[in-house]
C-alpha cells in the first residue's frame, strides 16, 4: 500500500488554485464571492462536460463497432449516465439564479469577450447529439447499430420493448436529447434574467441567438416514433 493521500489522488491544491476573481484587486467582497460562485460554477460546467463527452464517444464507439449484447447494454448504461450528467448541468445552471444581479454587472466587464458560446466541450457535445436538422454521432451510430441487426429505426419503434436493447438505446437517446434541450432552455432563463435584451460578452443578440439555438435532437427518432400513431389509424380504420 502506498501512502497517497485523498488531496494527492485528486490534485486538489492544483485543482483550488484555479478560481482566480479578476475583481479582486479592486472590488470589495461581496463581488469577489460573486465572481468566484460564478467561476467555480462554469468550472464545474466544464468538468462535467469533459465526463459527458467521454462517455458520449464511447457510446459512439461501441455502437459502430458493437458486436454483442453486452456492447449494446454497455452503450445503454453510458447514456443513462450521460442523461443524468446533463441532469447536474442543469442544476449548474439553476444554481447561478443566485447570483446577486449587483454583484454580476460589478464583475461582467471584466469577462472581455469571453463567452461560453467559445466552450469547446459543448461544441463537441452539441456536434455528437446533433440538432433538428442534423443527426449527430450518436444517432448515426445507432442507426449503425440497428442494421447490423437487420433492423430499420421504424422497426426498432414499431417493435418496441420486443426490440430488447437497441429499445433501450433509442429511449435512452431521446432522454440525453431532452436532456440538453432543458439545460438549453434553463441557460436562456437565466441568461434573461441576469442581462435581458443585452448582447452577449460573446457578441452575439444574446436571447433572439440562444432561442434559435433550442431544438430539440434526435428529430428522426420522434417522427419515425409518430408514425405509429398514423400506422394504429390506418389499421383501425380499415
Ligand atoms: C450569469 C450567467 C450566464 C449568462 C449571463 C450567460 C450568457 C450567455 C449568452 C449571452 C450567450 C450567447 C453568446 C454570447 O453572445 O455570449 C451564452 C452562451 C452560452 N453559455 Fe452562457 N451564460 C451564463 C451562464 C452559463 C453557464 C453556467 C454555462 C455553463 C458552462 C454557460 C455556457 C454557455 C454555452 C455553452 C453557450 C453556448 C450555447 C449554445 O451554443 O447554444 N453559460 N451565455
Amino acid at each position: 500500500m502506498t501512502d497517497l493521500t485523498y488531496s494527492d489522488y485528486l490534485q486538489v491544491d492544483t485543482l483550488l488554485s484555479l478560481q482566480r476573481p479578476l475583481s479582486s484587486a479592486t472590488a470589495d467582497r461581496a463581488v469577489v464571492l460573486a465572481e468566484h460562485f460564478f467561476i467555480v460554477a462554469h468550472q464545474s460546467c466544464e468538468l462535467w462536460l469533459k465526463q459527458l463527452v467521454a462517455d458520449l464517444e464511447a457510446v459512439v464507439d461501441t455502437l459502430a463497432s458493437e458486436s454483442g449484447t453486452a456492447d449494446i447494454e454497455l452503450s445503454v448504461e453510458l447514456l443513462r449516465r450521460a442523461d443524468d450528467l446533463l441532469r447536474v448541468l442543469h442544476e449548474q445552471v439553476l444554481v447561478l439564479e443566485r447570483l446577486p444581479l449587483r454583484h454580476f454587472v460589478k464583475f461582467r466587464p471584466s469577462l472581455g469577450t469571453a463567452s461560453g458560446a467559445q466552450s469547446e466541450q459543448f461544441a463537441v457535445l452539441t456536434r455528437m447529439i446533433g440538432n433538428d436538422r442534423r443527426a449527430g454521432a450518436l444517432y448515426e451510430a445507432f442507426v449503425a447499430a440497428a442494421a447490423r441487426s437487420g433492423l430499420s429505426v421504424s422497426q426498432v419503434c414499431r417493435l418496441g420493448p420486443a426490440a430488447g436493447g437497441l429499445h433501450r438505446v433509442a429511449e435512452a437517446l431521446l432522454d440525453v436529447g431532452d436532456g440538453l434541450w432543458r439545460w438549453k432552455v434553463a441557460h436562456l432563463s437565466l441568461m434573461s434574467r441576469m442581462v435581458g435584451g443585452e448582447q452577449g460578452t460573446g457578441g452575439s443578440s444574446g436571447i433572439d441567438y440562444l432561442i434559435r439555438r433550442i431544438t430539440l435532437p434526435f428529430s428522426e427518432l420522434r417522427s419515425q416514433r409518430g408514425q405509429l400513431h398514423a400506422a394504429e389509424f390506418a389499421g383501425s380504420a380499415g
